[in-house]
């Protein structure tokens, strides 16, 4: 609050123009021309109204003062908390948000998924990895389709990943390769088999270690990872940590480790103490592969998943390893990011963005022009293009659904299953 510099006889020019849905006990204000919405509660919706209709702050102070019997302390902190989100969010009405980038101007993300196979077999995998099929994608193909890619318009970046990358008979001249090429590198990995020996030439290649971890205590992480493979990931990131190579923890979020995250996620930032660190979390669950064996416990959509979700968030940004998003904030997305990924999975086929159970790639063979038949694609499935969605006014923040969920279960890129309520309620729990 101490930034924020307003006098008591101001008028706050704030957005105009909102639509206003009550959630549960929660107002949700939305402006849609600016991609932008606000999370209030009754009593900060009223004071929020009157600063709407230009009374000043001091005048909207008396109003919820003299309508809402609460003591003047209880006021002012209505007063300081609307103008926080008003300031923090850009809630003003000289910010127009951005119009979205065209596809075509957009750096791809590209990942390279170049094996199946496995040396763990996590409870949730997707993939099922190492377990049957272990396809390992053939590094003369590979080679043949980056060497195509135009690496200044499409992507300077590369993801490496799998099943588990370092089971690749080629893992190192594949990195070589890539680098020659003048791509950053991140590696995705279980981080089980990073030693000693490896350790050094893992360094001089790769820009970026991504390990993942379901549960961050020993007895969560080796429910879902297997015995003994958790002292094995630690030793792993004290090695990462020496070569001072830039280290990211994708924390994948299933019920069954929600409390475990959330009750020793401080004192695992505190030991870790590393400021090339940088926590992700994931929060979506593929009912998919080992996951389809799962007990319901490790999926069921606790009532409580956002709000615990949240705030395990909250602590990562105190700690200092994650920077507060804007998410979806003041962008008018043309498009759900169809298009906007290069998948290539082990199988030889690829993907146009990174969700798993898409089932029409093109082959790594292909003649196609793969980049501008996926830009092709995301044009032909912008939301603009969905007749209901046209004047949603949450259209920004949801584009139209998923398209390939869209196309697996309405049979149609362009046919959305709307549930405008569940977009209410995560955007209220985005605030
Ligand atoms: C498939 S793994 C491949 C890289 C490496 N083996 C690893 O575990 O990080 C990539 C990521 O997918 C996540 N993952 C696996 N199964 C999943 C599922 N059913 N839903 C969502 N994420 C999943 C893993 O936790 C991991 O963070
Ligand atoms: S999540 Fe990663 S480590 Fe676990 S089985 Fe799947 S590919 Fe292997
Ligand atoms: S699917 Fe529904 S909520 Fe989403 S943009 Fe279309 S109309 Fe709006």
């Amino acid at each position: 609050m101490s930034e924020i510099k307003f006098s008591v006889n101001e008028t706050i020019d704030v957005h105009k123009n909102t639509t206003t849905k009550k959630i549960d006990s929660k107002y949700l204000v939305i402006h849609s021309p600016s991609a932008n919405w606000l999370t209030l509660t009754k009593e900060e919706f009223f004071f929020f109204y009157n600063l709407q209709n230009k009374l000043s702050i001091k005048e909207s102070l008396v109003m919820i003062y003299n309508s809402l019997s609460l003591c003047e302390d209880k006021c002012l902190s209505i007063c300081e908390s609307v103008l926080e989100k008003i300031y923090n969010y850009d809630f003003l009405s000289k910010n127009k948000g951005e119009e979205e980038e065209l596809i075509e101007n957009i750096k791809k993300n590209i990942q390279i998924n170049i094996t199946s196979d496995c040396n763990l077999h996590c409870k949730h995998c997707y993939l099922s990895a190492g377990k049957k099929n272990r396809q390992y994608l053939d590094f003369i193909k590979i080679k043949k389709f980056i060497s195509k890619i135009d690496r200044d318009k499409v992507s300077d970046e590369i993801v490496i990943s799998g099943g588990e990358p370092l089971l690749y008979k080629e893992i190192f001249p594949i990195l070589k390769f890539l680098r020659k090429k003048n791509f950053n590198i991140i590696l995705f990995t279980n981080g089980t088999l990073i030693n000693e020996s490896n350790i050094k030439d893992i360094a001089k290649y790769v820009d970026s270690i991504q390990v993942s971890m379901e549960g961050i205590t020993k007895e969560y992480f080796e429910i879902i990872r297997g015995k003994n493979s958790y002292s094995k990931v630690m030793h792993a990131i004290e090695l990462i940590k020496k070569e001072n190579i830039k280290l990211v923890i994708a924390l994948t979020i299933l019920d069954s480790t929600i409390d475990d995250i959330e009750n020793n996620i401080d004192y695992f930032c505190s030991q870790l103490n590393y400021d090339k660190l940088e926590i992700r979390l994931n929060n979506v669950i593929e009912k998919k592969g080992n996951a389809i064996k799962l007990p319901n416990s490790f999926f069921i959509k606790s009532e409580l998943r956002e709000e615990k979700t949240e705030n395990i968030l909250q602590k990562i940004i105190s700690n200092g390893f994650s920077k507060p998003s804007k998410e979806n904030r003041g962008i008018k997305f043309k498009n759900c990011g169809i298009g906007a990924s290069i998948v290539i999975n082990q199988d030889g086929l690829i993907y146009p963005c990174n969700d798993f159970s898409f089932n029409q790639g093109l082959s790594i063979d292909t003649d196609v022009d793969v980049i501008e038949y996926f830009n092709q694609l995301n044009r032909e499935t912008s939301y603009k293009n969905i007749i209901n969605c046209n004047n949603c006014d949450v259209g920004f923040f949801c584009c139209g659904g998923c398209k390939i969920k869209n196309k697996l279960d309405n049979g149609d890129y362009k046919i959305p299953t709307c549930n405008k309520y569940e977009i209410y309620k995560k955007m209220i729990s985005r605030n």
